[in-house]
């Protein structure tokens, strides 16, 4: 196991022992914003290309108390901390230079930071050998507003929810004609350097949605960003800088190139996404069989990407309908039983999700690349979160949970990764 996986472990008496206690006034931001000096260029819902971002990461509610204001986006993120940060290579799109902007979340728009001139790119530190027509991603982590919070286990956070925005991307592109390929396999050091992170900010994955300009060559383009403040505040912390640092190496990776298959029809995906939310709670209802098989359906589906890396799915049946309760994994039940209290107790006691749920679902890994079996679950977690919505259902992502306890309940010794609810 990773150590990293080992000492940000969750129990009973350690959430106990050290409860988060938030020093409200170091509270970071949660926009990037680069100097009004740089090229904006605002979404325009009514243009195809530029819809298809902001169904991405967008700006889709807010919710308003006495002395804040909260925006909700089209990807969740664990406490609406949303550490990430997403940039994008754009190359032969009309309306727009060939360039890498960045997504500006609170403009609603992406601002140019490096236009290209010739056959420049970002290719080749992705792995590409020829021109990507299209858009390349780069979704980075700013770990300081994940980590004010959850402290030391923010690293595993921002993993997830770059997996969420992985998975956000491959959505949107399910209403484009190319699909959404992740790749791991980056050049992060050159990458952070080149974007001025100075160390508060680094990149955890790319995507593509593009197309090779077959015959074409391309050079590494070369610059060098200033730093631009991303948090407001910010504090190190040495635990999450080791793990990133001794996860950006991939060994023994095997691409997946077998594409996922959905069934969605598009105006109502469109629509699912815009509407996508987290649930709070659940009415105490059953969902039906055909519900049941449609997301596990969605939940077998392969990933497409350079370094894939196993990711098990376990499901407690709380209440489907013509089903027993039980433990299931891969269309068999591990064991029979009613599990709901267990499972809201091993999510540190959120009834309200795992428990009142009709399905709580745990993801778990053997040994791997931990950046990409992490981000690999957040994708996997992402659509969970589209297909439930998507059947009228609710979901929520659930980061915390007792580690060690989930394990034994599962009788599966790998590291526990994410865990969902789902229900109506
Ligand atoms: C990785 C991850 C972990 C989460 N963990 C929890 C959790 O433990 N408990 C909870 O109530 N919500 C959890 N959430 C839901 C977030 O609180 C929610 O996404 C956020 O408030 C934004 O709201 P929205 O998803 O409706 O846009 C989690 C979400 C993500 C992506």
């Amino acid at each position: 196991m990773f150590w990293y996986h080992g000492v940000t472990k969750h129990s009973y008496a350690s959430v106990r022992e050290h409860p988060n206690r938030l020093s409200w006034e170091d509270q970071p931001s949660v926009f990037k914003q680069y100097p009004e000096t740089y090229t904006r260029y605002r979404f325009d819902l009514e243009d195809d290309e530029e819809r298809f971002l902001y169904h991405i990461a967008g700006i889709n509610a807010k919710k308003s108390y006495p002395s804040v204001e909260y925006y909700l986006r089209m990807n969740p993120s664990a406490g609406a901390l949303y550490p990430n940060e997403i940039y994008l290579q754009i190359r032969g799109v009309a309306g727009k230079p060939n360039g890498i902007y960045h997504y500006d979340v609170a403009a609603s728009a992406v601002t140019l930071l490096v236009q290209l001139a010739g056959d420049e790119g970002l290719e080749p530190y992705l792995g590409c050998r020829e021109q990507m027509q299209g858009y390349l991603f780069l979704v980075s982590s700013v770990y300081w507003r994940s980590a004010w919070k959850y402290k030391n286990r923010a690293f595993r956070y921002c993993l997830l929810d770059a997996g969420h925005i992985l998975g956000a991307i491959e959505a949107a592109a399910l209403l484009k004609p190319h699909a959404a390929v992740v790749r791991y396999d980056i050049d992060r050091v050159i990458l952070n350097r080149m974007f001025g992170f100075e160390g508060r900010e680094w990149f955890t994955a790319a995507a593509s949605v593009a197309v090779p300009v077959r015959g074409s060559s391309v050079t590494a383009v070369e610059f060098a960003l200033p730093y631009v403040d991303a948090s407001r505040t910010f504090e190190p912390n040495e635990t999450i800088e080791r793990a990133y640092r001794q996860s950006c190496t991939l060994e023994g990776c095997r691409q997946m190139l077998k594409p996922p298959r959905f069934s969605y029809l598009p105006e109502k995906l469109q629509e699912t996404i815009f509407q996508r939310r987290s649930q709070r709670a659940f009415e105490p209802e059953a969902i039906t069989k055909g519900q049941f098989s449609y997301l596990m359906e969605v939940l077998s589906q392969p990933v497409l990407s350079d370094c894939d890396e196993e990711v098990r799915v376990y499901v407690v049946v709380n209440r489907v309908l013509d089903m027993p309760l039980g433990l299931y994994r891969d269309g068999e039940y591990i064991k029979y039983g009613d599990f709901h209290h267990k499972a809201g107790y091993l999510c540190l006691e959120q009834y309200n999700l795992a428990a009142q749920g009709a399905l709580a679902v745990f993801l778990t890994a053997p040994e791997g690349n931990y950046q990409a079996l992490y981000q690999k679950a957040g994708i996997i977690g992402h659509r969970l979160y589209i297909a439930a919505q998507y059947l009228g259902l609710g979901c929520s992502g659930i980061g915390a949970y007792y580690d060690d306890e989930v394990n034994t309940f599962l009788d599966d010794d790998g590291m526990v990764l994410y865990a969902l609810a789902v229900g109506k």
